[in-house]
């Protein structure tokens, strides 16, 4: 896969070749990945990059041409070119496998309020990495990259990524590793067992314990299997378990004070 980053900044993609991940994607010929400066595109003593917005309003806008000139020179009848913008869609590990498929992938960051629309409507996609507003598309250029670049062959083993948090649509169970015992804070039981179906259990049920608490979303959007579905009632059923528990302790420590003599 081949990957070009337009950007006016590329001093902020340093360092990124450097994680051993990446790095060893690189060298086994799973990524290539080019830098295009747009600024010398923009032509003219002053590289002009930007311009204030038509109609009013605060902050500049990235011009076509500089732009569009640097598109041309990288993009190919194959290349898929997506622009990192706060308004794109919601980038997410599906997006990621999807892109992780394109040959030639062009990402275009955007910088200061944005881009001229014209550049947007040359794009394929738009792509925002969470809802709040980066400095530019840099940064967010570097996690999708990094986000795709682990999935190609020869980066990670593939069982890595198989049981990842999103992967299954559920969030990771927890993890441990030695000592057995740290500081007084043991291991569960179950994970020493050596009874592979129990662990499996166990670690579904923990899936699912931490995705019904933390990102209920995501147990909307799957299809429950027959299993899930009844290591789930079984967690409501705890968790109201804890709540009456929790209600009825309240109530006897504030009869308790009621009764205290002053
Ligand atoms: N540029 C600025 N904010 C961004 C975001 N949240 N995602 C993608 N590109 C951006």
């Amino acid at each position: 896969m081949k990957i070009s980053v337009l950007t006016i900044f590329p001093e902020m993609f340093r360092g990124f070749e450097e994680e051993p991940v990446i790095r060893r994607a690189i060298l086994k010929g799973a990524v290539q990945i080019e830098y295009i400066d747009v600024r010398p595109f923009a032509g003219g003593s002053f590289r002009h990059i930007d311009d204030s917005t038509f109609g009013g309003g605060a902050g500049m806008v990235l011009r076509c041409a500089p732009v569009l000139k640097a598109l041309e020179t990288v993009r190919e009848s194959g290349s898929f070119t997506a622009a990192l913008t706060p308004a794109g869609e919601k980038y997410d590990q599906l997006m990621a496998r999807e892109l992780a498929q394109k040959e030639h992938l062009i990402l275009l960051c955007g910088h200061y309020e944005g881009f001229d629309q014209r550049i947007l409507s040359r794009a394929d996609r738009e792509i925002s990495i969470g809802d709040y507003i980066l400095t530019g598309g840099e940064l967010a250029a570097r996690v999708v990259m990094d986000s795709i670049i682990r999935l190609l062959e020869g980066s990670l083993r593939a069982e890595s990524t198989a049981e990842e948090s999103f992967e299954n649509g559920l969030l990771e169970y927890p993890q441990y590793t030695r000592p057995a015992d740290y500081c007084g804070e043991k291991v569960p039981e179950v994970l020493l067992s050596g009874d592979h179906e129990k662990v499996r259990k166990w670690r579904l049920k923990q899936s699912l314990a931490l995705t019904l608490k933390r990102r209920p979303d995501l147990l909307e959007k799957r299809i429950l299997t027959e299993e899930e579905r009844e290591l789930l009632s079984e967690l409501i059923e705890e968790q109201q378990m804890i709540s009456q528990t929790e209600q009825e302790q309240q109530i006897l420590s504030e009869t308790e004070k009621e009764e205290k003599p002053l």
